[in-house]
């Protein structure tokens, strides 16, 4: 078994960025800078929105954090989003999902600037995903690519198992491992809460990826031997005698799974910190192409 090790990788990436925006401010141009809106004070949403801050920093982007309060209306967000659409000085922004029930997530998803869309959300940008046209790909699917190409995993005629069909990482996981090339060029099965004999689909699986969030819900006996497995889920299970008062748990039965993939991503220290190193990498997609039209 080879672990999947996020936390390293997403570290170089995150040299690697940073080693671009050294060169930007030698040349004098302006650096990156992203802005995240976060609606309300969910405990996660507000960790990841804070790791997404911190790494700007960390790479040399400026950052922008920008927290309203729950009882926002859907008309003062949209209001703050096209402000952010037509302020210059900021190359991509995002908002952080879940929102708020009193607040249509499709409409905001639809306000926000392609240009500026670095989460890949918006359907222009998600419709050129699909059609294999150069785009911003939503940050945890392209996060999970990259680990499976710097690690040389085999996706060729492969067949990917993806569980879950959430906007944000099942729908265009499984579009991306179906394109032509690699990593891809895998048959996907997309499975989800309506599937029937989702375990006998599952046992069937080269490459399994898991975005459910139901903590351990992926036993060693559901897959097959050397199996790829990938785990999305970051579950916060309440426990007393951790210090934060919860642990983190993906989806995966990680301890008896491991014994039986060729590759598994941990978690923590997977496909979460690689969300943001690939969050950083559009961003500076982002500044590039907002530098050439202007
Ligand atoms: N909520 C969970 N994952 C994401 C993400 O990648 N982007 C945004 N905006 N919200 C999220």
């Amino acid at each position: 078994m080879e672990l999947l090790d996020g936390k390293k990788v997403s570290n170089e990436i995150k040299e690697e960025i940073k080693a671009e925006v050294a060169k930007m401010k030698e040349r004098g141009e302006k650096v990156p800078h992203l802005a995240a809106i976060i609606v309300g004070s969910d405990g996660a949403s507000l960790t990841y929105v804070g790791s997404k801050v911190r790494s700007c920093e960390r790479v040399g982007f400026e950052s922008s954090l920008i927290q309203m309060p729950s009882t926002t209306s859907e008309q003062e967000l949209l209001k703050k989003i096209k402000e952010l659409n037509v302020d210059d000085d900021i190359d991509g922004f995002i908002v952080q999902l879940p929102l708020p029930e009193q607040i249509d997530t499709q409409k905001v998803i639809m306000a926000v600037d392609p240009d500026k869309d670095v989460d890949g959300f918006h359907p222009t940008n998600f419709g050129k995903m699909a059609l294999d046209m150069s785009t911003f790909i939503p940050a945890t699917p392209f996060g999970i690519l990259e680990l499976l190409e710097r690690y040389k995993v085999d996706t060729k005629g492969k067949h990917t198992v993806v569980i879950g069909r959430s906007h944000i990482v099942g729908r265009p996981m499984s579009i991306l491992m179906g394109r032509r090339g690699w990593p891809g060029n895998s048959t996907v099965t997309l499975t989800h809460s309506q599937t029937k004999n989702i375990t006998q689909i599952i046992s069937q699986a080269d490459i399994v990826i898991s975005a459910l969030g139901v903590p351990k819900f992926l036993k060693a006996e559901m897959v097959k031997d050397d199996a790829v497995v990938i785990d999305v889920g970051i579950t916060r299970v309440p426990d007393e005698t951790r210090e934060k008062g919860y642990y983190i748990t993906g989806d995966v039965d990680f301890e008896n799974v491991s014994k039986k993939a060729s590759y598994i991503t941990p978690v923590p220290g997977g496909v979460g910190p690689m969300t943001i190193a690939m969050l950083l990498k559009n961003t500076l997609l982002a500044r590039e192409r907002h530098r050439s039209r202007n």
